[in-house]
């Protein structure tokens, strides 16, 4: 895609999400024309290049274009993960850039921070209660007790960095209790 038609495609997303009025901008969710940049570690903050990841996950927050780190919430970090684009379904697909997939780091059962990774069989694991999920298959749950899938955050691959194209594919973390 060249790059201004990613522009324009981007500014078409913008309009259907809006900060929350109030929110601290380090806790308002990802927002198109974020940048992806590491979330941990002595690159904390450093925009995050293609080459960063390889055979191991790499943890990330969204920056805002002014340079909020949007790191005030676990709902906001992701786990970008370098896939076998033959693999994935549609649906992956249709979220990752290329081979490079970003997928909500908050757990849909209780709501822990999803940590474990296993490459050998593309599989996120939760370290609270075990739960696994399938990224190459939309994230699906794999072994509860989540019921439901992890989200995934749609991105673009801008000369070599991470963009943010649209929401997360559904809500991010556990259901609200009624
Ligand atoms: S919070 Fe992840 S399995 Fe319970």
């Amino acid at each position: 895609m060249k790059r201004r038609e990613i522009i324009a495609a981007l500014g078409a997303f913008t309009i259907g999400i809006k900060p929350v009025r109030g929110a601290k901008p380090d806790r308002i969710k990802p927002q198109v024309g974020d940048v992806l940049v590491h979330a941990f570690g002595e690159k904390a903050g450093v925009v995050i290049q293609s080459d960063d990841i390889e055979t191991d996950r790499v943890f990330a927050f969204p920056m805002s274009p002014e340079g909020v780190v949007r790191r005030g919430s676990l709902h906001n970090q992701v786990t970008l993960l370098r896939l076998d684009e033959s693999l994935m379904s549609v649906k992956t697909k249709r979220h990752a850039a290329g081979p490079i997939l970003a997928v909500s780091a908050a757990c849909t059962h209780t709501g822990c921070e999803v940590s474990g990774w296993e490459p050998e069989t593309n599989e996120l694991v939760c370290p609270c209660h075990g739960s696994r999920f399938d990224v190459l298959d939309a994230s699906r749950v794999l072994l509860g007790p989540a019921a439901k899938p992890l989200a995934l955050l749609p991105i673009a691959n801008i000369e070599g960095s991470f963009q943010v194209t649209g929401k997360f594919s559904r809500r991010v973390g556990p259901e609200p209790a009624f």
